[in-house]
């Protein structure tokens, strides 16, 4: 695959931070692709003004309008193929997908989540960690599988939790920490580096026994 080559779609629900850290990290000549798309459920979506401020065309489908889980995702897998996406990055859209949809995209539908994966699926992953007690947490990049965050990982950030972290100082740095991971699964993405092939992560052509994992200090 050349430089410039991958059509990425992106689907958010909300501020769109990791959505920017991949329109820099494009625009920085790291990932050789293009954001063709981004698609929000919300129409206040923070995200759209930052898609539009790249010159990145927008949608929002409001999943109100639709009568059930699969109407929507019909229609959302329809306006996604009117782009043609080799990939399609989930940046905190906040909606259970349905198999169908999975199914129409696996291998090329990827989401960012704000734990170790398995630890923690669902939501308030960051207060579920204080509350167990864990000195470490993180984020996890992985390929959706019907299953709720339950796809193979392709990789992890984490960082020590400190005693007087509370759900909110997690997030944020935790959130840093995505800017830092999503980017990077991208990139290995759009140079044909990570597949998914049988239900398992390759990268550079070899099944992943563990993903690999940075951690807050390194660079
Ligand atoms: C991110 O922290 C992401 O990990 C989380 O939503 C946030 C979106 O932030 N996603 C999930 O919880 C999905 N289960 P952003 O809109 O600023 O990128």
């Amino acid at each position: 695959m050349t430089r410039a080559d991958l059509r990425i779609a992106v689907l958010i629900s909300g501020s769109g931070s990791n959505l920017q850290a991949l329109l820099d990290a494009i625009a920085g000549g790291e990932i050789a692709g293009r954001i063709v798309r981004v698609i929000s459920n919300r129409a206040e979506a923070g995200g759209l003004e930052r898609a539009r401020r790249a010159g990145v065309e927008t949608e929002v489908l409001p999943h109100g309008d639709y009568p059930d889980r699969e109407t929507y995702d019909a229609a959302l897998a329809a306006r996604l193929n009117t782009v043609s996406p080799d990939l399609v990055v989930l940046a905190g859209f906040m909606r259970i997908l349905s198999d169908g949809f999975v199914e129409a995209f696996q291998g090329r539908l990827v989401n960012i989540h704000p734990s170790l994966l398995p630890a923690y699926r669902g939501l308030h992953t960051h207060a579920r960690a204080l509350q167990a007690g864990d000195r470490e947490h993180g984020c996890s990049v992985h390929y959706v599988i019907p299953a709720l965050d339950a796809g193979p990982v392709i990789a992890q950030a984490s960082l020590p939790v400190h005693e007087t972290d509370t759900p909110e100082s997690l997030e944020t740095r935790v959130r840093t920490l995505e800017h830092r991971l999503y980017p990077l699964v991208v990139r290995w993405i759009a140079d044909g580096r990570v597949a998914m092939r049988a239900g398992r992560v390759c990268l550079d052509g070899e099944p992943l026994s563990r993903p690999p994992c940075i951690t807050a200090g390194t660079p």
